[in-house]
């Protein structure tokens, strides 16, 4: 895992521990060896530490966090290196992340190529550098410079790493090695760690707090993290090593950080399907096709227009395609009045936009997407349509929320060439998309369809066919809970709170409402048969106008509604219920553990292809809190055992179509995780 190579004076030491140099036990006892040896050398005047492959290194090994320790240690290696009496230089290409920072920070001086990424990102694991990067970093770069890259976890540049004094020199990647030796042996011996410029005051951190105060939120380790730099400022180096030393092991046995590397690990996993070979071939796509220019057909464009995929558009009418193409162009030019885009880059998007009325341009697409409402035979219709006109071996896909691939690959000649892909409002925001596996799906067209949701940036999933697949399958349940409450005596915010101090960006009810009060609405105002027909009979279909279960003002922002409350009393009072007080616990029961319950329905039929997917979905689909890990995850953690007391406690008020998964209920009885070996 470590290879030395002697040039001349200088020891070069190369970490090659595919795919990211990660810093595991073999990893550190060779680089311990070898600064040890390197003291004790008479030949060796200065030594170079690269990584091989494509990176310096990509941090500790996190496979080995939360078991037994072996020595030595990261921090005990970044010390060895820093105490060494010949001077080390770090020479980094790629990425240096986390400990991998940390190893090119125990280095007396650190060379990098421009490209290079340097980053502390374990924040965004739930933890803080544990090896020194607290402590040396401030000591480095100042204070606040420190805070901001800790704490927020985003890498830096190597030009930025340079101006703020944590890059020594740059140098072309080919000249990478060569530089850093030739560079070693004119420094001027080794260089410690100085002491911390002492301007830096208490009100640094108190104000870096209130700043980030939103985005720290109920999350333990940014909070850490700036009490670790705090450290840094009042003792010190060794001793302020063991406080972040003491930091970091609290937050590794917590659970944010328990959940935090679960996803991590959950989000590589779904990219793995079962039973695909790993080197299927894909089919190319240079250009896609986009059926349905409203809301999602257009945000699904955006996606492919911003990888600089050139997308055709087709409508019924010049009226819809204009505002689609309108509503494509005005989300673009909102993103560059944020700074977020150049008008150079809106306008190179909207030069691969193709809109047209012309069905038959669709014959020049490699992967054509069907964005038309939610109907069956408008879809096989448009399906059997596109069989006489698609090229050969195209990706015929619907975007639909519920309805059987299967079902509309029937109305094809090629069902082999239809799958799913799911995109989630908004679809040029949200990450996800469900990857629909069709019984007659062919392997080569399942990979493509997970390729090219990953080039424009999102984190595919696959999912087998069910009415409202992973995601939608188990809101459903979460939603008639909450509107079932309603009926018997809760209010809308008693309902939605439990779900935001949960960490949810918003409740059941509020989601309604921005959704659309009146998606599926039979749309006769005298027809009342449940709540939400009586709100959508006085015009209160949610956000878009203005009223749903909340009032809301021009910001959308929520308030609590005397009139919707009005309208719900009146309907509890036509159905003849008694209105009674609801507990918290039944709130949870019946808007938390009933998808927990639905989860492990979904798993036992094989529709999603372990637990893990299913965090996944919830993450990147619905905003689940990922200090929380999703909702397989976070029902291990409660307790399987606890949730089914719980579903069995409120059974009679769950519905008729509820029913308790068997496999939860196993997996309750013995004490087995449904996260592992689920299905076993
Ligand atoms: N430890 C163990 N395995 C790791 C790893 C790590 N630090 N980083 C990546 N891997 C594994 C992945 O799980 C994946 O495994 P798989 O092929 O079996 O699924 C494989 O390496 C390749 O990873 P990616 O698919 O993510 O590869 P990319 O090229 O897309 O990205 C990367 C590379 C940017 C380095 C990305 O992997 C990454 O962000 N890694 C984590 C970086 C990080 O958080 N480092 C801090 C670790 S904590 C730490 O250092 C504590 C210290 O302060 C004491």
């Amino acid at each position: 895992m470590i290879d030395t190579q002697l040039h001349g004076d200088v020891l070069e030491i190369v970490m090659n521990n595919p795919p990211v140099n990660a810093l595991g036990i073999g990893v550190r006892q060779g680089l311990a060896q070898a600064i040890a040896g390197a003291q004790t050398n008479p030949a060796v005047k200065a030594i170079v530490i690269r990584g091989g492959g494509k990176l310096f290194s990509g941090g500790a090994d996190i496979t080995e966090f939360g078991k037994p320790f072996a020595e030595p240690g990261l921090p005990q290696v970044v010390d060895a290196i820093e105490a060494s009496a010949k001077p080390v230089v770090a020479a980094i290409h790629g990425m240096a992340l986390g400990g991998g920072l940390e190893v090119a920070l125990g280095c007396h001086y650190r060379i990098a190529t421009p490209e290079t990424k340097l980053g502390l990102p374990e924040v965004s694991l739930g933890l803080l550098p544990g090896a020194g990067g607290t402590q040396r970093l401030p000591r480095l770069i100042g204070v606040e410079a420190a805070l901001e890259m800790i704490v927020s976890g985003s890498p830096v540049p190597a030009a930025k790493g340079a101006e703020l004094g944590l890059v020594d020199k740059l140098a072309a990647q080919d000249q990478l090695a060569a530089e850093a030796i030739a560079f070693a042996r004119t420094v001027d011996g080794p260089r410690r760690t100085g002491d911390l410029d002492a301007s830096a005051t208490a009100d640094v951190f108190e104000r870096f707090a209130e700043n980030n105060k939103r985005k720290i939120g109920a999350l333990d380790a940014p909070k850490a993290c700036i009490e670790a730099v705090k450290a840094a400022t009042e003792l010190p180096l060794d001793q302020g090593q063991l406080k972040e030393r003491a930091l970091f092991t609290q937050l590794m046995n917590g659970d944010q950080s328990k959940a935090l590397r679960h996803v991590f690990f959950a989000e590589r996993a779904a990219a793995k399907v079962d039973g695909l070979p790993k080197d299927v071939a894909r089919r190319p796509i240079a250009k896609v096709g986009v059926i349905g220019a409203g809301t999602m057909g257009g945000g699904i464009s955006m996606n492919f227009l911003s990888a600089g995929i050139p997308v055709t558009i087709v409508e019924m009418t010049q009226e819809a395609l204009d505002k689609g193409t309108g509503l494509i162009r005005k989300n673009y030019e909102a993103t560059a009045a944020k700074g977020r885009l150049t008008m150079a880059q809106v306008e190179k998007a909207m030069g691969l936009l193709s809109p047209t009325l012309d069905f038959d341009a669709l014959k020049e697409c490699d992967l054509i997407i069907e964005a038309v409402y939610e109907n069956m035979d408008v879809k096989k219709e448009i399906f059997t349509r596109l069989d006489g006109i698609a090229k050969p071996g195209a990706l015929l896909a619907s975007n639909t929320s519920y309805l059987s691939i299967d079902e509309i690959a029937s109305a094809t000649g090629r069902p082999q060439d239809v799958l799913g892909l799911h995109f989630f409002s908004p679809a040029n925001v949200m990450k996800l998309v469900e990857v629909v596996r069709g019984a007659k799906t062919a392997p080569d067209v399942l990979a493509t369809g997970m390729d090219i949701g990953r080039r424009i940036g999102k984190v595919p999933v696959v999912s087998g066919v069910c009415y409202g697949f992973i995601g939608n399958r188990m809101l459903a349940p979460r939603l008639n809970g909450a509107i079932a409450m309603l009926v018997e005596g809760a209010t809308a915010e008693q309902v939605d709170r439990v779900s935001v101090e949960f960490g949810m960006p918003m409740g059941p009810l509020q989601m309604i409402d921005l959704a659309g009060v009146d998606i599926g609405w039979h749309r006769d105002p005298n027809r009342i048969e449940s709540v939400r027909d009586a709100l959508n009979a006085a015009g209160r279909w949610g956000q878009k106008t203005g009223a749903g279960f909340y009032d809301y003002d021009e910001r959308r922002r929520p308030a609590p509604s005397p009139a919707a409350q009005a309208i719900i009393d009146d309907f509890r009072a036509r159905e003849g219920v008694a209105p009674r007080a609801i507990s918290e616990d039944e709130i949870v029961t019946r808007t938390l553990y009933v998808m927990v319950n639905e989860a492990a329905h979904i798993l036992e039929e094989g529709i999603a292809q372990r637990a893990s997917d299913i965090d996944i979905v919830w993450n990147y689909g619905y905003g689940w809190p990922r200090h929380k890990g999703g909702p397989m995850f976070w029902a291990d953690l409660v307790g399987l055992n606890k949730i089914v007391d719980a579903l069995d406690r409120y059974r009679d008020r769950l519905g008729p179509e509820f029913t308790l998964s068997p496999l939860l209920a196993r997996c309750a009885k013995e004490g087995r995780p449904l996260e592992r070996d689920a299905r076993a």
